[in-house]
């Protein structure tokens, strides 16, 4: 009898608990991609030993949680093409054949940009400055080379990085002092005849400001008015918990929704670092020398830090999903807090914590709240 009564009771408990967990819908099963992917393609920056497969945790948030991926750097001109005659593929490789066995859409970044090119691209073989018509050639050579070789797998590219300064003007650049404005015409020209079905991306810093994204917009209305292709602008979102002004920021998703082309958020990282006095938007040349006081939390972040930052992202997000018709991907500048750049930008040796997921690679208790907004919006 009480045997009976024992096994009966099990019986009911495992078939109670089978029922209620098949109720609830698998709390902490759903990842990132599953409740945001019917909004925007979602996704991060991979590293080169990210994409190589050798970092196993890596694979396991990005199988869960993401559905495209963007090369941190190893599609960058200098990485890619180190000498004029010689391209290093190696990386590149890697990162789309990872990409395409994890179910990644493979982005491409960037064809050209001031920052990670080749010494070699702007001198001549005797050290002299290249020609306008010369340079014209190589990017020309080198968007055909590297776009044609990932024809048909990179989905889409950003073809132009960062050309715009923060008071709307174009940045004087190699590439503009020595071609002048069209140099962006001809990369976006290039791209497209090396990958006609590619979609082709110009992508910049500080787009919050409001001479920033006029500027973004009357570049799209130049290169459409010239019969180019350019399907979105990427807001890159280097982003600190009091900056920029959200409301700006979202003006600027508006703005550029109005120039009739997709909106990106492209390298989203939130720093939580006091930052050294003269530091501005997200130029990588920055170097500011280490002190304590920019370092204030290498053992972990304080409570109130860390439910600043999850505010912050929920603040994001939530415009996110707001703009979702505007907005076609939305990606995170790293996987975990371990391999963000901003532990090296832009003061060396500091500890931050601006991703989502924390240095075991541990999902930030905010990832399961982006999910539910996300999920309630769906009800
Ligand atoms: C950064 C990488 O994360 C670093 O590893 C590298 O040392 C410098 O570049 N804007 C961009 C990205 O478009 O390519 C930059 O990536 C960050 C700023």
């Amino acid at each position: 009898m009480t045997k009976h009564f024992t096994t009966a009771v099990i019986t009911r408990s495992l078939l109670l608990f089978w029922v209620m967990a098949a109720m609830i819908p698998a709390f902490g099963q759903k990842g990132l991609r599953d409740a945001l992917g019917n909004y925007f393609l979602i996704g991060s920056s991979l590293n080169q030993w990210q994409s190589a497969g050798t970092d196993s945790a890596a694979t396991a948030v990005v199988k869960k949680h993401f559905n495209t991926a963007v090369a941190e750097n190893c599609m960058k001109s200098g990485p890619i093409h180190p000498e004029e005659n010689r391209y290093d593929f190696t990386a590149a490789d890697q990162f789309v054949d990872y990409c395409e066995r994890n179910g990644l859409v493979p982005i491409g970044h960037c064809l050209v940009w001031h920052s990670q090119a080749p010494a070699w691209l702007f001198r001549t073989a005797d050290g002299q400055a290249v020609s306008r018509d010369e340079l014209i050639r190589r990017i020309q050579q080198h968007i055909k080379t590297v776009v044609g070789r990932y024809k048909g797998r990179v989905h889409g590219w950003d073809v132009v990085n960062e050309a715009i300064e923060d008071d709307g003007t174009l940045r004087k650049s190699l590439f503009y002092n020595i071609i002048g404005e069209e140099f962006i015409d001809i990369a976006f020209q290039a791209a497209h005849e090396a990958d006609p079905e590619a979609e082709l991306y110009y992508n910049d810093y500080s787009m919050a400001l409001p001479a920033k994204r006029e500027a973004a917009c009357r570049l799209v209305k130049r290169l459409k008015s010239k019969g180019l292709c350019i399907d979105a602008v990427g807001m890159q979102s280097h982003l600190g918990l009091h900056y920029p002004d959200l409301d700006e920021y979202e003006r600027s998703i508006e703005a550029i929704a109005q120039c009739g082309v997709k909106v990106m958020i492209t390298e989203l990282d939130v720093n939580v670092l006091p930052n050294p006095r003269s530091f501005n938007g997200a130029e990588v040349s920055q170097d500011f020398e280490y002190q304590q006081r920019l370092n204030p939390y290498p053992n972990g972040l304080p409570a109130d830090k860390a439910a600043e930052l999850q505010q912050r992202y929920l603040d994001l997000f939530t415009i996110y999903q707001r703009h979702h018709s505007q907005i076609s991907r939305v990606n995170l500048w790293g996987i975990s807090d371990a391999n963000s750049w901003l532990n090296g930008w832009p003061v060396r040796g500091r500890t931050n914590y601006p991703l989502l997921f924390d240095r075991q690679y541990q999902a930030k208790p905010v990832v399961e709240k982006i999910i539910q907004l996300f999920e309630k919006d769906r009800k």
